[in-house]
């Protein structure tokens, strides 16, 4: 049944983007690994209709649609898939929120050789956890993401609850003059700041996108923060909606969405109940700043289902290890300002400043000599991290290959999840508790872009 509106779906009403590439399709309907290996995910340069003035030049993209295809896998089989580049600079792919192999990683040095253009790389991993997830490049990355270079990762759990529809928003924006091409992505002023905004927003690469799902039918609504700078504020108008997973993982218990704030690299599932009259639309808004911006309408269309979320059976828990608070080893982190000039001489393109660091040291970015690492730990302890952010801005921190518990904030009620991506607000002190369970280096850093590419990286070692 939901596979047949979901197809009908694929087909008809939901607007080109959200189901494009034939990636997302072996992915979701081979039902062999070897179907899935054969896969190759192109990233190249392009053009996209971003604007009513014509093409967007020098956008950057994977796959063949404009859109990055939607990545379908399955928690807990192999996954595998080529990256070949034909951009004409470096690139890899980062699997964010992934608990996988080091080595599959995409950090240059850390991890793994840049992909240089023309050249390819063999990604190949088994996603431990169903959810929402995302990938895109960690080398040039201001640059490469803020052209497009993002795309969603639903990984599927034949437990989860069936629900009438699916849909999944890519939620970012773009830096366009008024003639619809690119302005300078980096204002040094703006870096040090909240960083620099783009200037029209977007889902799914459209402006205010309209989807049809069915009257009074459950959508499971899947939603990724993938821009490089903005903190969103969200809120459905016109239909009943519930949080059930946040940053991939389960909610304890679900809750109303209202006013939730998430940050670049975040992302939310949101059981929507859409409303029983035919052509009744629910608005998805980013409520933060002064005015108010409507991301993408939901539309009813045939006759009511007639579904209540309360029927929602819970989505089944991934398997995270619980950290052991009784045995943890403290860990403090303290996020802070920095002023100084740099080479800019990355070939994962240096910004030419630090405005940021982390434990007072800013991150070698590319220089090809990083840092000690920020933190040694041992495979299978459990380690709490003490962060406080005496800055006055708001920080997505993003953790690889670790799932943390985030557990008493100084500022924040904390939902019980795990998380990778914790957004701390300013003056905050916050503890993440993990298990150190995947041996590798694995960068923490912030998820503001610019903050990123200025000193607000580093990385922790478990062995
Ligand atoms: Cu979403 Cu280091 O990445
Ligand atoms: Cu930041």
């Amino acid at each position: 049944m939901a596979m047949l509106t979901r197809r009908t779906l694929l087909k008809g009403a939901l607007v080109a983007g959200a189901y494009v590439g034939g990636i997302g399709l072996a992915g979701r309907f081979g039902g062999l690994a070897s179907a899935q290996a054969a896969t190759t995910l192109v990233a190249r340069p392009g053009e996209a209709m971003i604007t009513d003035t014509g093409p967007t030049r020098g956008i950057m993209t994977y796959g063949d649609a404009e859109v990055p295809p939607i990545l379908r896998m399955r928690r807990g089989e192999a996954f595998a898939l080529r990256l070949d580049n034909r951009l004409d600079e470096p690139t890899t792919v980062h699997w964010h929120g992934l608990r996988i192999d080091n080595r599959m990683d995409g950090v240059p040095f850390l991890t793994q050789p840049y992909v240089y253009g023309g050249d390819g790389f063999d990604y190949a991993f088994t996603p431990p956890d169903a959810g929402t997830f995302w990938y895109h490049p960690h080398c040039n990355t201001l640059e490469q993401m803020g052209r497009g270079l993002a795309g969603v990762i639903v990984v599927e759990d034949p437990a989860d609850p069936v629900f009438d529809a699916e849909i999944v928003l890519n939620l970012r924006d773009w830096r366009l003059g008024g003639d619809g091409q690119f302005i300078a992505q980096f204002k040094p002023r703006d870096a040090a700041r909240a960083g620099t905004f783009g200037t029209v927003r977007t889902a799914n690469w459209r402006q205010s996108p309209q989807y049809d799902a069915p009257a009074g039918g459950l959508v499971r609504l899947r939603l990724a923060a993938t821009d490089v700078t903005r903190i969103l504020t969200l809120q459905i108008e016109g239909a009943e909606a519930e949080v059930i997973a946040l940053d991939g993982n389960p909610a304890a218990t679900r809750f109303a969405l209202d006013h939730l704030m998430i940050g670049p690299g975040q992302r939310l599932d949101i059981a929507l109940r859409m409303p029983d009259t035919e052509g009744a639309v629910a608005t998805l808004k980013d409520l933060r700043g002064t005015k108010p911006a409507t991301l993408a309408t939901f539309r009813a269309v045939g006759t009511s289902l007639k579904r209540a979320i309360g029927d929602l059976p819970a989505l089944a828990a991934n398997p995270l290890p619980e950290p052991d608070l009784s045995a943890a080893t403290e860990i403090p982190f303290i996020l802070s300002a920095s002023a100084e000039e740099r080479p800019k001489d990355g070939i994962c393109g240096s910004l030419g400043y630090n405005f940021w660091a982390i434990n007072r040291v800013p991150w070698a970015d590319d220089s090809g000599d990083p840092t000690a690492p920020l933190a040694e730990m041992k495979a299978g302890k459990t380690y709490i991290f003490n962060v406080k952010n005496p800055t006055p801005q708001v920080h997505p921190l993003h953790l690889h290959g670790l799932a943390f518990r985030p557990m008493n904030s100084s500022k924040q009620a904390i939902r019980p999840h795990f998380s990778d991506t914790y957004l701390i607000l300013p003056d905050e002190k916050v503890q993440l508790a993990l298990v150190a369970d995947n041996p590798g280096d694995w960068v923490f850093h912030c998820h503001i872009i610019e903050h990123q590419k200025t000193g607000m990286t580093s990385y922790v070692r478990v062995t």
